[in-house]
This record gives structure tokens, C-alpha cells and sequence, in this order.
């Protein structure tokens, strides 16, 4: 009886050394792998993958001249989902490069330097100055808040850190200015989409281009000899290139 135990001691001890060397990550940093294990985060495995943003953090993480290392803000699938529907995918393939690259800092930041961190963050997406792409932090307590001027959103977790890559997991897609502040496309015929050139088709039938103008009132008797002379221009030209 008493050798059984010590044989299932030590099968167990065995068992627990085995799979305790199993854990340790070999090779080079990989972000992917980081979300796949934390869960939650399929949306924003996806975007990176689609914007090769995670190869480019890899490639940056791997090189050993980059030295200042790497912090990820990682939204989690259901502040993915909390966006409108559609968000993301009206998104053009650039603007979605630039929203991964928001949520990337070409620098590792420990939880305690965020209290001491000075405002716009630097991001991978480009410029922070105010209507591009600046991020800010501000902290109470323990509590860090990241603001983009369009949302805000909460640090809920820290996900990986190593002294080189800091991960953390945020409640909120961070939407940068330059992508989600712009001006709503206006749909109404108001003067400011009689741009010239964006009426270009106009110029191959001026009847019908004029379709979508104001009602003639005095003060529009103006715009509308603009627009009759510009489609007459683009008439000529046209004729000139035919
Ligand atoms: C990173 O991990 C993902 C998923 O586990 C894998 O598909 C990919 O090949 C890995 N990338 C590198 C550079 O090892
Ligand atoms: C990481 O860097 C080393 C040394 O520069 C290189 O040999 C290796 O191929 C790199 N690995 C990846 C996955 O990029
Ligand atoms: C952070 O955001 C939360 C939720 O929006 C808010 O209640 C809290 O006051 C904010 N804290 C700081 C330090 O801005
Ligand atoms: C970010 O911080 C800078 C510097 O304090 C400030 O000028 C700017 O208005 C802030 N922007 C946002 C969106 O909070």
C-alpha cells in the first residue's frame, strides 16, 4: 500500500514537472499568439491579420535595435461589437490600417508611467496633433482612462508584460479623430457639394447637372452662373482631349 502511494506521488510529480515545462513561450514574441490565449479578442486578431499589423510588431518586437520596446491597447470583442454596425467594414482598407496603428505605441509603458506620461501619447497611426490622431491619458488611482476626442475608454487589464511589450485591454475601440470626427458626407444639395469637380459627369450632359441645384432666388442666381461656367469649361476641355 505504502510503495503505491510513493508510485503515485511520484507519477504526479511527474506529470506536473511535464506539463509545467510546456508553458514557457519559445521563440520570438508573437502578438497573435498573446490574444489567441487571452481570449476575447478574435475581432482584433482579425483586423491586425487583414492590416498586417501583426506581422509588423512581430518584425518590430524581434529586432533588437528597436529598444524601446512596444504597448498595445487591445480592445476586447465586445467593444468591437458595441460600435455601430457596419463601423469597421465602411472603414476603407487604409483608414483601417490607421485605426489598428492608433492602438499601437512605438514604446513600452509600465501601468505606473502612465501616471507620470505627458499628453498626446505617440502613436504608430502618425501624427498627434488635435483632428489627426492624438491620444491622451489621464489617471486616478490606480484607474488609467485613455481619450481620443471621440471616445473614451478604460484600462480594464493588463493582458502581457515583459518589460518590452505591454498589452493591455480596453472596454472601447479607440476611435481616432482623422477617421471618426470628420464631417458626416452632407447629402443635401447644399452649395458647399457644388465643388466643381465633383460634379465632373455633369460636363457630358450640362441639362441635366443642374438637376440638383437650389431654387433660382436672387442670391443663387450667382453660384449657378459659376456652375453653368465651370461645365462649360469642362465641356471645352473635354473637347479639346476628344
Ligand atoms: C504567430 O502565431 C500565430 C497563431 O498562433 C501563427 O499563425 C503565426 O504563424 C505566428 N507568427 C510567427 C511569426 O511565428
Ligand atoms: C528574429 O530575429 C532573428 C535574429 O535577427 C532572426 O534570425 C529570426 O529569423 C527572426 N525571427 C522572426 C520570426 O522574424
Ligand atoms: C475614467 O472613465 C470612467 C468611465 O468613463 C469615469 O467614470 C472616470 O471618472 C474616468 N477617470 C478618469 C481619471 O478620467
Ligand atoms: C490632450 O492633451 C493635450 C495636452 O494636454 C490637450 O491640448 C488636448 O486638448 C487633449 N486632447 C484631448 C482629446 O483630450
Amino acid at each position: 500500500m505504502k510503495h503505491q502511494i510513493i508510485f503515485l506521488i511520484i507519477i504526479i510529480l511527474q506529470f506536473s514537472t511535464l506539463t509545467l515545462s510546456q508553458t514557457p513561450p519559445s521563440g520570438p514574441t508573437n502578438i497573435t499568439q498573446i490574444l489567441e490565449k487571452a481570449g476575447q479578442f478574435t475581432t482584433l486578431i482579425r483586423l491586425m491579420k487583414v492590416s498586417q499589423v501583426s506581422d509588423q510588431i512581430n518584425t518590430q518586437l524581434n529586432n533588437s535595435n528597436q529598444g524601446n520596446g512596444m504597448t498595445i491597447f487591445a480592445p476586447t470583442d465586445n467593444a468591437f461589437s458595441s460600435l455601430k454596425s457596419g463601423t469597421i467594414n465602411t472603414l476603407s482598407a487604409q483608414q483601417q490600417v490607421q485605426l489598428v496603428q492608433f492602438h499601437v505605441l512605438p514604446n513600452f509603458i509600465s501601468m505606473s508611467q502612465f501616471q507620470t506620461i505627458s499628453n498626446p501619447l505617440r502613436t504608430q497611426a502618425g501624427d498627434s496633433t488635435p483632428g489627426d490622431f492624438p491620444l491622451n491619458v489621464t489617471t486616478s488611482g490606480n484607474q488609467v482612462n485613455v481619450s481620443t476626442g471621440v471616445d473614451d475608454a478604460t484600462i480594464a487589464n493588463t493582458i502581457y508584460t515583459d518589460g518590452q511589450l505591454a498589452v493591455y485591454q480596453v472596454d472601447k475601440v479607440l476611435q481616432p479623430m482623422s477617421i471618426f470626427a470628420a464631417p458626416a458626407p452632407a447629402m443635401a444639395p447644399t452649395p458647399a457639394t457644388l465643388k466643381p469637380k465633383s460634379k465632373s459627369p455633369a460636363g457630358l450632359n450640362p441639362t441635366s447637372g443642374n438637376d440638383d441645384l437650389p431654387a433660382a432666388d436672387d442670391s443663387g442666381v450667382e453660384r449657378i452662373a459659376m456652375h453653368g461656367t465651370t461645365v462649360l469649361f469642362f465641356g471645352i476641355s473635354l473637347f479639346v482631349v476628344l
